[in-house]
């Protein structure tokens, strides 16, 4: 069966998908060779973005963080696009992201469940004010609070949980769904890839550029771009 063949069956599909949906837009992904976790700093990039690194290297955790994680001219391209479209449709029923970007609701999509959060939702550590992200790329250094308390980006570092309530959304989506599309992840982040395991559907499918290891448990497996592979998809 084509990719075509699957949604054309389908009627109620979940899209689960990682960095790799955004550098069509012009991020980096983490893990590929151009990939940010291939990047020199003077720490591992996995470090910079933990709990303990933000504690007490606050203002180094903000360089790194405002010169790779926010990427604000980056658009939604074609993947974000066609699954808007899809679930507008009414064949979608909601996107799963590791994503922090924020394009799969630039794009239009409603349903989206950010597992590891947003660069556009930042908190004040002290009184819990909301903050936007011009808080952030409008300052320097430890962005501070009226209240004089740090300003912490509502993104999941390593160390820490995903929000209880996105999990169980992404659980529910994806435990009723009747195709399941992985796309633009290398699956080896957990517990975000191990929500996989609640689907229970029809169409188990792929779309990555490398393999994984979850290519033998799917029904169609196609290992290449999923913007332009999505743009080929009539809804
Ligand atoms: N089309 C399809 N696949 C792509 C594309 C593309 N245009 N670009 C990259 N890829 C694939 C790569 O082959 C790779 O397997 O996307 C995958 C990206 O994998 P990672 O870089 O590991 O990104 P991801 O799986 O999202 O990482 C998960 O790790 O550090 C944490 O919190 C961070 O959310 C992130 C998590």
């Amino acid at each position: 069966m084509t990719l075509q063949d699957i949604i054309n069956d389908s009627q109620r599909i979940v899209f689960f998908g990682g960095a790799g949906v955004s550098t069509e837009s012009g991020i980096p992904d983490f893990r590929s060779v151009d990939g940010l976790y291939n990047q020199k700093y003077d720490y591992p990039p996995e470090q910079m973005l933990s709990h303990t690194f933000f504690v007490r290297k606050t203002s180094e955790f903000y360089k790194f963080y405002r010169d790779k994680m926010i990427c604000l001219d980056a658009k939604p391209n074609k993947a974000h696009l066609k699954l808007a479209e899809l679930e507008r449709a009414g064949k979608l029923t909601a996107v799963v992201t590791q994503n922090i970007d924020g394009l799969h609701t630039l794009a239009g999509s409603k349903t989206v469940y950010e597992l590891h959060g947003s660069v556009h939702r930042n908190y004040c550590t002290k009184c819990g004010k909301f903050y936007g992200i011009d808080a952030i790329i409008n300052s320097t250094g430890v962005p501070t609070c009226e209240c004089g308390g740090i300003i912490k980006p509502d993104v999941v570092l390593y160390e820490e949980g995903l929000d209880n309530d996105t999990v169980n959304g992404a659980v529910s989506a994806i435990a009723s769904c009747d195709t399941l599309i992985i796309a633009g992840t290398s699956m080896t982040v957990y517990p975000a890839a191990g929500l996989v395991r609640y689907f229970k559907g029809k169409y188990l499918v792929e779309i990555n550029r490398d393999a994984t290891a979850i290519d033998d448990q799917c029904d169609l497996v196609i290992h290449g771009k999923v913007g332009e592979t999505l743009d080929k998809i009539t809804v």
